[in-house]
């Protein structure tokens, strides 16, 4: 499993490195492009996160290799705070106004390994739970990014 989940890890990496190309507008269309909510359907719309987010906080809390990190946690904020992020991030109808990625995770000392560990969790519970595939890399794509924001000093 923990081959498994490097092996996504440096995927969501390379999908990064190449880019995703911006769909070409139309001039004579002013309307908005309706929000591409389908990432928040297939991992089962709030329900399905609110789910998702449960088992991961179950399996972090267990996990040794990042357990500690969360120690002094306020876990019903993050847990509050992970549903509005995903559901943001997956396209639902949720604005995430908690902190940003830096603030909330400055000074803590994270590393790669722990992130890559954390990942790893998401992608057993989403695995557990029956999320396809393809969607669990969507999400884990606009996941990736933060990673710089994450580790650190
Ligand atoms: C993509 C990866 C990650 C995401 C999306 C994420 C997301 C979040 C969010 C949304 C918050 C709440 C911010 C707020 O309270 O306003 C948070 C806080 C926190 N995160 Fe992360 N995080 C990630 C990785 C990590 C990793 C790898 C660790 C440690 C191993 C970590 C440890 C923490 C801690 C300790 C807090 C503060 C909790 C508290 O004091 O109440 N995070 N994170």
């Amino acid at each position: 499993m923990a081959g498994a989940g490097h092996i996504r890890t440096l995927l969501v990496a390379a999908v990064l490195a190449v880019g995703i190309s911006a769909c070409a507008t139309r001039s004579d269309s002013p309307a908005p492009a309706p929000v591409d909510d389908a990432v928040y359907r297939a991992l089962g719309g709030q329900t399905g996160i609110e789910g998702i987010v449960d088992d991961l906080l179950d399996v972090v809390v267990e996990d040794e290799r990042i357990n500690f990190q969360f120690a002094l946690a306020n876990i019903v904020r993050l847990r509050g705070m992970l549903i509005l992020q995903f559901c943001s991030v997956s396209g639902g109808p949720c604005r995430y106004d908690g902190l940003s990625m830096e603030e909330a995770h400055a000074g803590r000392g994270i590393t790669t390994a722990q992130f890559n560990a954390l990942v790893e969790n998401l992608i057993l519970v989403m695995e557990r739970r029956g999320v396809p595939v393809a969607t669990q890399n969507r999400l884990l794509r606009r996941l990736a990014p933060m990673h710089g924001d994450v580790v650190g000093p």
